[in-house]
């Protein structure tokens, strides 16, 4: 049976593509937002909008074009707003304006684990807390999802970590907790389908906890192949070059989030651990498949 429609800002990116796709196989009719359709679209079964979500007057016409009912939000810091914390909160305000004078009847808000904790040099997570508080105060049926650090960053090539065989890196090797994009989606449709359980609530999505050797002791049983696990860089040119990520860790390494894997595991059984998401995303950076049949 197909329900609601959402419209999903950001389809193309890594939480976008992933919450599109546990969106579909939810069985909602999705809508994603992308500023132009000649680049990789999200998911299949997800009906592409054009639509830059930091123009208002882009978002009146796809919510209008679209007739969405739900809508899941998230903003970005680094892109959409250049750094910053100012811009992100008033296209966050704005899209969440958008999705009120299109009588949307449940938003989910995408913010970060633990948003408020973070140091004063943790810029890129301001905005979260300051937009959390516009919702809340917005009128607009709503729920918060709060996740920890995305397995996604073990391939990022955009930001010169693409991942390959037979090594893993990240910007910390302490212990550190993590979820799937993909987790993201799932749990934006449980609230999405049950709305009077979770009207006006935040979830922690934290699916795993472990080090950087974990992570490599994972990626190697899923590949069959040894993995060596290695700092992204030397941690004296994390701070010196992304200070502000560099902030984000140490929170990560000296405090950690409060939430553990098994509270969001109440809610989403099945999240996905290193290993299964190794088994998820199943690819290398260049194309090839880590699992080999
Ligand atoms: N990385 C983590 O571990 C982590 C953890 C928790 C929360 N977060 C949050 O996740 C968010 C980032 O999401 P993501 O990883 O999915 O980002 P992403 O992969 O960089 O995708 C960015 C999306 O924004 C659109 N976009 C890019 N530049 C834009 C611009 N100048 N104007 C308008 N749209 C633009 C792109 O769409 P088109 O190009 O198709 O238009 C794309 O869909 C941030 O808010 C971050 O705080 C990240």
């Amino acid at each position: 049976m197909v329900n609601d429609r959402v419209l999903v800002l950001c389809s193309t990116g890594k939480v976008g593509r992933n919450v599109c796709r546990a969106l579909v196989e939810s069985h909602f009719e999705v809508y994603g937002t992308t500023r132009s359709v000649s680049g990789p679209l999200a998911a299949p079964g997800v009906i592409p909008v054009v639509a830059n979500y930091t123009q208002r007057a882009d978002l009146e016409r796809a919510f209008a074009e679209t007739k969405a009912t739900k809508a899941f939000v998230l903003t970005d810091y680094f892109k959409a707003a250049r750094h910053s914390i100012e811009l992100e909160v008033q296209q966050g305000r704005q899209a969440i304006d958008a999705a009120k004078a299109a009588g949307v009847d449940h938003l989910i808000f995408m913010s970060v684990a633990d948003a408020e904790r973070f140091d004063a040099k943790t810029h890129h997570i301001k905005a979260k807390v300051i937009l959390e508080d516009y919702l809340r105060q917005s009128g607009v049926r709503y729920t918060i999802l709060r996740p920890a650090a995305f397995f996604e960053n073990l391939d990022d090539a955009a930001n010169w970590n693409p991942l390959k065989k037979g090594r893993v890196s990240f910007l910390t090797d302490k212990s550190c907790k993590f979820c799937s994009t993909y987790d993201i989606g799932r749990a934006a449709a449980i609230a999405l389908h049950h709305p009077e359980d979770w009207a006006g609530k935040s979830l922690d999505v934290v699916a795993w906890h472990g080090d950087l050797a974990a992570i490599a002791a994972a990626l190697q049983t899923v590949s069959g192949v040894p993995v060596r696990p290695r700092l992204a860089m030397p941690i004296a040119l994390r701070r010196l070059f992304l200070n502000d990520l560099h902030h984000m860790c140490l929170y990560f390494e000296n405090e950690g989030i409060i939430a553990e894997p098994e509270a969001f595991k109440i809610i989403v059984p099945n999240a996905l651990s290193a290993e299964d998401w190794f088994r998820f995303h199943n690819r290398y950076a260049n194309g090839e498949p880590i699992v080999i049949v």
